[in-house]
């Protein structure tokens, strides 16, 4: 079917520049009476009403969004969508809980049928909550990777997902070998990577699941066509970090794990990296990869509180974005992030500028992850994925809204009080789905 034509007009949100580069305030460009002009799914011109509208092709429709902001697609540069069911599972650590509520689940993704309900429901749900991209994980069932393309190439959603690999430390109905993941892989690499918007990410679970020889592999899969992710976890609680050292004494950190079998190189996502060195960081900021950020799970299972600031230090920059982490999170809102990143940095004694944490969950996780321009802003050429976000959604934010002076202190208020009910409406290449309490 073709793509749609139209207008959004609203208080319209696009970047000067990288707000952690300059005064955060001025990083944002808004005008409270914009057009976003949309053709063929891509936006083709964006300014004000008062200039634009008179030049619209005269059947063109423009929806009138005002007293909303409307800005680009959130990007959840980390969540597991097989956990969707298993959200809000009390009472664990990140080790146990695997055990205790996520391996059984995962199980259930042998199911074809099974994995394509819930990828159904989770997309759908990702997109009420304004989400329009995410490097997403399945498991270690291809058929859970078939689902989720499938889903997604439905919706027309730019989705970045790959089989989970595991061959060793898991139960058994969990576990691949290194060759048979990297055979699955390969055959699902060939079907679907750059299949019309769907990116694969090669997906070692975490260095404890993996062989040396399964993560070698891993790297060995990122060189057989371009343009392909790698996702992975990295040094998410103190638990965890010793366990690898238990399993991989020869190496020197839980990095170098990684680093020697080639997984540390750009469109390389590492989950969480709460623990990581000064080393680590000098090493990944040279290597141009991506740490994901995940404050909702870290504060959920407990994990700790990662140091963004000193991962955004200019003389030695670490590319960072935004991740849920469902089911270790237990929101898929990336305004709750933007709020529990908020709280993270504050245990710091740092404060994240509302302009710089809406950089890290659109155009700046975009430019992290090498799909800008393409997504993560709204500018003349890109793919019209859009959210439309409510201040007035609830009385709460109405009363609070009512006496904002800014706009980026009218996002600062959404990301403190909102959640998928701010979500006025969400546009896939100019197509809009509506939350359903629309
Ligand atoms: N580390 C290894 N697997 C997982 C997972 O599924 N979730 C989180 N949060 N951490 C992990
Ligand atoms: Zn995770």
């Amino acid at each position: 079917p073709e793509l749609p034509s139209l207008a959004l007009r609203g208080t319209t949100l696009r970047f000067a520049g990288n707000p952690f580069d300059m005064p955060p305030q001025d990083a944002l460009l808004t005008d409270t009476d914009g057009l976003v002009v949309i053709e063929s799914g891509r936006i083709t011109a964006i300014g004000s009403y008062a200039d634009l509208a008179r030049d619209l092709p005269p059947d063109m429709p423009v929806t009138d969004h005002r007293g909303c902001l409307i800005g680009p697609g959130f990007i959840d540069a980390h969540v597991h969508y097989p956990q969707f069911g298993v959200i809000a599972s009390y009472g664990e650590q990140l080790l146990s809980w695997l055990e205790r509520y996520v391996f059984p689940e995962e199980r259930r993704f042998v199911d074809r049928v099974y994995a394509g309900q819930i990828a159904e429901s989770f997309l759908d749900s990702l997109l009420d909550h304004g989400t329009t991209t995410a490097a997403v994980y399945c498991t270690v069932h291809p058929e859970s990777v078939e689902a989720f393309f499938t889903a997604s190439q439905k919706r027309n959603t730019r989705m970045i997902a790959g089989k989970v690999l595991m061959d060793r430390n898991a139960p058994d109905y969990l576990r691949d070998t290194a060759q048979s993941g990297y055979d699955e892989s390969r055959r699902l690499i060939d079907t679907w990577h750059g299949t019309g918007r769907q990116l694969y990410a090669v997906t070692p679970r975490f260095a404890p699941t993996s062989t040396e020889e399964q993560l070698n592999l891993a790297g060995a899969l990122l060189d057989t066509a371009p343009g392909l992710f790698m996702q992975t976890h990295l040094l998410e609680t103190v638990q965890e970090a010793r366990w690898v050292e238990a399993l991989f004494p020869h190496r020197s950190g839980y990095l170098d794990v990684y680093d020697r079998a080639g997984l540390v190189r750009p469109r390389s996502i590492f989950g969480h990296a709460v623990y990581v060195t000064e080393q680590d960081l000098t090493r990944c900021s040279h290597a141009g990869c991506t740490l994901a950020h995940c404050p909702t799970s870290n504060a959920f299972l407990g994990s700790g509180a990662f140091r963004l600031f000193d991962a955004l230090r200019p003389d030695r920059r670490v590319a960072v974005a935004l991740g849920t982490d469902i089911g270790g999170g237990n929101s898929l809102s990336m305004l709750r992030v933007m709020n529990d990143a908020y709280t993270a940095a504050q245990s710091h004694g740092t404060s994240l500028h509302p302009v710089q944490s809406y950089w890290l969950a659109t155009a700046g996780a975009a430019q992290a992850l090498g799909l800008a321009p393409q997504i993560g802003q709204l500018e003349p050429g890109a793919e019209a994925d859009i959210c439309v976000l409510n201040p007035m959604a609830t009385p709460l934010m109405a009363q609070r809204a009512e006496r904002a002076e800014t706009v980026p202190d009218l996002l600062f208020a959404l990301s403190m009080l909102g959640d998928d009910r701010a979500i006025e409406a969400t546009y896939v290449m100019g197509r809009r789905h509506n939350p359903p309490s629309r």
